[in-house]
């Protein structure tokens, strides 16, 4: 898993003109033109997700710009940047009646964390940028992304989804979710590995971590543990952030 060090260059993209007005219609034009001004850019949904490398995201990256006091601004003018080959879709637009842009992204070809840089100006002229950062997951990555929705998330992720009623709620001692950083970066790769493969009594944990030595591969718990690397947060070792250009 360990991800490639990739340099701090990036590669700003240029795309081919994609515009919306805003009622979200493609207007064709080069650039749009802002029709109002905020003073704050925040981020409504979409940070941190994690998928194959060179795939599309499933929920669009959303912000919004607001004004002074925290309203929505409608037609300010938003432009992103993204690192690497990431590829956002429009990569700039003006905002809607609710003061929010959405756009899709596509993640680069390399695995690890990609950061796109939103900026809006204020009436001033000022630019106000907001940071996000996506997850490309490499091979081994998504494998154990795989292995994890299907052997793991039930207990491990606290949410409910349409597939899976989560367990986690009937569990005496909660597990950590894969993307806590915070806990999980101090636990070793050999004890990760330990812990899925005996289960918790093993390793004076809670018997309600099923032993999964008799069901996975070592090379299936070694993508386990790739994958829970990857998607931590704060990050794992902090490295291979891929930045996008001011
Ligand atoms: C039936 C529920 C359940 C399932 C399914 C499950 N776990 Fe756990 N897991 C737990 C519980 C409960 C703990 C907390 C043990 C403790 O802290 O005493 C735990 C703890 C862990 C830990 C130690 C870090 C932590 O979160 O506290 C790791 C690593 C782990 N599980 C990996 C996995 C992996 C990998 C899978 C899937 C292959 C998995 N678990 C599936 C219930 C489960």
């Amino acid at each position: 898993m360990r991800g490639r060090w990739l340099s701090f260059a990036a590669l700003a993209l240029v795309l081919p003109a994609c515009h919306r007005t805003p009622d979200g219609k493609l207007d064709g034009k080069a650039t749009a033109q802002p029709k109002a001004f905020g003073a704050g850019l925040v981020e409504m949904g979409g940070g941190l997700q994690a998928a194959s490398v060179g795939t599309v995201l499933d929920q669009p990256l959303v912000v919004q710009v607001n004004d002074a006091q925290g309203s929505p601004v409608k037609g300010a003018l938003v432009t992103f940047r993204a690192a690497g080959e990431t590829i956002l879709t429009p990569s700039s637009g003006l905002t809607g009646d609710d003061g929010q842009l959405s756009v899709t992204c596509q993640l680069g070809s390399s695995a690890g964390r990609y950061q796109i840089l939103a900026a809006t100006t204020d009436k001033s002229g000022k630019s106000v940028t907001l940071r996000l950062e996506e997850i490309a997951l490499g091979y081994q990555q998504n494998l154990g992304r795989q292995l994890s929705d299907r052997y793991c998330s039930r207990c491990h992720d606290p949410e409910s989804s349409a597939e899976r009623v989560s367990n986690y709620d009937n569990l005496t001692v909660k597990p950590h979710t894969f993307t806590d950083g915070a806990f999980l970066n101090s636990v070793s790769d050999t004890d990760l590995a330990a812990i899925t493969t005996y289960g918790g009594a093993a390793r004076s944990k809670s018997a309600e971590m099923p032993s999964y030595g008799g069901t996975l591969s070592k090379t299936d718990i070694e993508a386990l543990v790739a994958y829970i690397r990857a998607v931590a947060s704060p990050p794992y070792r902090a490295r291979g952030l891929i930045y996008a250009s001011e």
